[in-house]
């Protein structure tokens, strides 16, 4: 079913990384969090203030493509080590992303997205976490909506501005935990399961925080985003395949039930050779009420929690939602 698409295993993240093993096969060992974390020095710093936070100052900018990203800091070092999550949408995978995802471009998928962030919007600005190539946010500017992005993947970024309409989008480089962009918004959304590439609680958590400073007085905060399937898993089974064919044998791994919540969406291919390549990658799954504590941590309340974009009532049963937390007026 169309509308389910975005929980589907074959379209989270990894069902976009046909050729991730080219990255990521030489992941040491299943169900770690730490292999998607890059050290390296820069001049940015890598925690804005709180909002409402005193002294912040605008102190760095850095080339981000044709933009120039500004993030401010809470003061401190500006040259101390900042954390850099792990790029995985480089090279083919950016290239091929549009191709990949053609499901998500569906009209009965992306209209309704598109309208209910238009809705939510009110006129106002918008920034969108992890804007990728565009696929939601060039639609809304199409129907005249200033929108802003930040996108940790410069290719992803390079092939947003090979898009019809996409060097009219101010969108930065940058991880959406920590990179502030210039102004506020009425709006900023997550969509696509993309809350689950942050592999840990605290990169969640902080990802709630930096949405909240972003937004004006009254101001939204959106993720669209799967309920954990560990329904799926028979009892005593740790994994749920999704794909079993000659070629092709895939698996949702849920070793980790319940301490970090990490899950490894596991693909066994068939290469010419004969032999099978694995490819993985790590995702966090988080269920909608500790989506929930991370807003109110970041000062937001719950405002709609619906299945889809259709804005239908969220149940039990619901496979994905849709959530809006607002920060006060
Ligand atoms: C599945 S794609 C979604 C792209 C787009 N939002 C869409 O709906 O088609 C996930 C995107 O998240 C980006 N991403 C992952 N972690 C990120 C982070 N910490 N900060 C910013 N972008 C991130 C990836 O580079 C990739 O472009």
């Amino acid at each position: 079913m169309v509308a389910s698409a975005p929980v589907a295993p074959q379209f989270r993240c990894h069902g976009v990384n046909t050729s991730l093993h080219t990255t990521i096969a030489a992941a040491p060992t299943p169900l770690i969090t730490s292999d998607r974390r890059i050290e390296l020095t820069s001049t940015r710093q890598s925690l804005p203030p709180k909002p409402g936070a005193k002294g912040a100052e605008v102190h760095a900018a850095s080339v981000a493509g044709s933009e120039v990203q500004t993030c401010l800091s809470g003061g401190s070092s500006v040259h101390e080590a900042a954390v850099m999550p792990e790029n995985r949408f480089v090279g083919d995978i950016a290239r091929t992303y549009d191709q990949a995802v053609a499901a998500m471009y569906a009209p009965e998928v992306l209209e309704p997205a598109v309208d209910c962030l238009a809705d939510l919007a009110e006129g106002g600005r918008v920034l969108e976490f992890a804007i990728g190539t565009g696929r939601v946010a060039l639609p809304l500017a199409a129907r005249g909506i200033d929108v802003s992005g930040i996108e940790l993947s410069s290719d992803m970024l390079a092939e947003l501005r090979r898009a019809p309409g996409g060097a009219a989008i101010r969108a930065v480089e940058g991880d959406m935990a920590t990179t502030r962009v210039e102004g506020e918004f009425s709006l900023v959304y997550l969509v696509f399961n993309t809350i689950t590439n942050m592999t840990t609680q605290d990169e969640q958590v902080t990802c709630f925080e930096n949405a909240a400073r972003h937004l004006v007085p009254g101001g939204r905060f959106v993720i669209e985003n799967g309920v954990p399937a560990l329904r799926r898993l028979p009892p005593g089974a740790i994994g749920v395949p999704f794909a079993v064919t000659d070629d092709h044998v895939g698996l949702d791994d849920f070793t980790d039930r319940t301490h970090l919540q990490i899950f490894r969406s596991r693909h066994f291919r068939r290469t010419t050779a004969g032999t099978f390549e694995e490819f993985s990658a790590p995702f966090r799954y988080v269920w909608p009420s500790e989506l929930d504590l991370m807003a109110r941590i970041a000062g937001m309340t719950l405002e709609h929690r619906w299945a889809g974009w259709d804005r239908s009532p969220f149940t039990g049963d619901s496979p994905s939602h849709v959530s809006v937390w607002r920060v006060p007026p």
